[in-house]
């Protein structure tokens, strides 16, 4: 799996131009195309900056020789790297599982293409898997039921290494919410976007148009 997710991290940072913006996502493929555009920054003096999605993508970023700037700065991005939990053959997607979808959804806006990376692990007929949904811990029991409302069912993800709840990058808390088959994620998306204390869920069909999605090979 991890030679899979190398080869679409490295396919996807084969497409970043000298003097591009780029988004850069979060997640362990997403450190490939990393890896490989700090390649590309020492070897072929490639200029770049990227907007990170997370103190992970941000950190990585600095130690990788990888310049950074902001959104405030660039509200354009030629283009973003990302990876996704689910994606269907529509290229509707599931993000979140490393509780950065809020600011990968900002970068995925801003990017003129959104380059996906996957191994084949990730893709799907319908999407099933949990949605991670951004909460303000102050309206947290009230999104959990209205998440019942909606026949979801969520359960507020807790940290390793502390005790209780996993506090996000933007300081909010990760509700994982299981709808059974999403037989409409548009409509989902936008159901659980109108819940007053939802910041962001990780539900993303909005993109659909401008993504190319790299499902990396197995190589031995
Ligand atoms: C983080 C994400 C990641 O992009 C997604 O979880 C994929 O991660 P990985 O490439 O490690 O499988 O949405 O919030």
């Amino acid at each position: 799996m991890d030679k899979a997710k190398q080869e679409a991290g490295y396919r996807a940072a084969d497409q970043v131009r000298d003097g591009m913006i780029i988004g850069i996502g979060t997640g362990s493929t997403v450190l490939y195309a990393m890896e490989r555009i700090s390649e590309r920054i020492r070897e072929e003096k490639l200029a770049v900056a990227g907007v990170p999605t997370s103190y992970q993508a941000a950190y990585r970023a600095v130690e990788m020789g990888i310049m950074l700037t902001s959104l405030d700065a660039h509200p354009k991005l030629d283009l973003a790297i990302d990876g996704a939990d689910q994606i269907d053959p529509a290229k509707r997607m599931i993000k979140g599982r490393g509780a950065a979808h809020l600011r990968e959804k900002c970068v995925a806006d801003a990017a003129e293409t959104f380059i996906v990376v996957v191994d084949d692990s990730k893709c799907v007929s319908i999407l099933d898997g949990p949605v991670p949904i951004e909460v303000l811990p102050f309206a947290c029991m009230p999104v959990i039921k209205r998440i019942n409302d909606l026949g979801g069912s969520a359960l507020i993800r807790n940290g390793s290494g502390k005790d209780g709840p996993v506090i996000s990058d933007n300081g909010n808390f990760i509700l994982d919410c299981t709808f059974g088959e999403i037989r409409s994620p548009e409509e989902l998306e936008q159901n659980i976007a109108n819940v007053p204390g939802v910041v962001e869920s990780g539900l993303f069909t909005r993109y659909t148009g401008k993504t190319m999605v790299i499902v990396g090979a197995k190589k031995s």
